[in-house]
């Protein structure tokens, strides 16, 4: 038998198979995980309190995902921004994320779900890059989901290392302007070969996008709620998806034409 995510069952199963039988399951999910720090302080905990139980959610939201068939699944883990941070707090949550990459391998590969990253990797502490390089590799030739985690991830990030690449081969000879289209910019990018989200949800009842996947979520439908990410687990992601299939995607067009 072929590997994959052990199945939901019981009453999990059954929202999960209402679900897919109301509409549409998202192709591709991206996450802005956020509140961590909020959801502690409320507890009177320290903030990496909030990040460690903030790993429990990616575990749920990731498991549920896989269940449900979702092929992408992108989460904002760590942007450029967020190296402003005080140092302390910048170095437990490196040691949270080798920590999680260390224990979540295995689970990953048994669920049959491919690890990949987005971000500047190289700007990480060594030992953070070489655990994720090593997870990537040993989880490559999965087929399930596709987990991305973006780290020392920013859109603008992205855009700028794209428009210097391309510079370089267009003074190279090796690129016309008359090559540059969007979807040669999008090849360009660091999520190349995924397709754009369908879905961005977004934790703790903030209405901005804070520098994610700006080329991408051109038309992706936006979901937020006032859950803090250490709170989120797979039903709030069922009422996102829910959500998400009553929307009417028309890309610029009318509802007629879509008929
Ligand atoms: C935002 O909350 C969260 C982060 C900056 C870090 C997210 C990291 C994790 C969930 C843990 C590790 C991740 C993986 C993929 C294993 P915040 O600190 O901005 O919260 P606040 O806005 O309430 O201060």
């Amino acid at each position: 038998m072929g590997k994959g995510p052990q199945q939901a069952t019981g009453q999990d199963k059954i929202l999960q198979d209402q679900l897919r039988s109301s509409g549409v399951i998202p192709r591709h999910i991206a996450i802005i995980m956020d509140g961590n720090g909020r959801w502690a302080k409320k507890r009177g905990m320290p903030r990496i309190a909030g990040h460690a139980e903030g790993v429990e959610s990616v575990r749920d939201t990731v498991e549920a995902c896989g269940q449900l068939g979702v092929g992408f699944l992108t989460l904002y883990a760590f942007s450029t921004e967020n190296w402003k941070r005080p140092k302390e707090e910048v170095s437990l949550l490196m040691r949270l994320l080798l920590k999680a990459l260390k224990d979540e391998t295995d689970r990953l590969n048994n669920n049959n779900v491919r690890l990949q990253a987005i971000g500047d990797i190289g700007a990480l502490p060594s030992e953070v890059e070489q655990e994720l390089c090593d997870d990537i590799e040993k989880t490559r030739d999965n087929t399930g989901l596709t987990l991305t985690l973006a780290l020392s991830y920013s859109g603008r990030w992205d855009l700028t290392q794209a428009v210097r690449a391309m510079i370089r081969d267009a003074a190279a000879g090796k690129l016309s302007e008359s090559e540059v289209n969007e979807a040669f910019i999008g090849q360009r990018l660091s999520t190349a070969g995924m397709p754009d989200p369908d879905l961005m949800v977004r934790t703790s009842g903030e209405f901005r996008i804070s520098n994610f996947l700006l080329w991408e979520l051109a038309y992706s439908e936006i979901y937020i709620t006032e859950k803090y990410w250490p709170g989120f687990r797979r039903e709030e992601l069922y009422a996102a998806i829910g959500d998400y299939q009553k929307r009417e995607r028309r890309f610029g067009m009318v509802s007629e034409q879509l008929k």
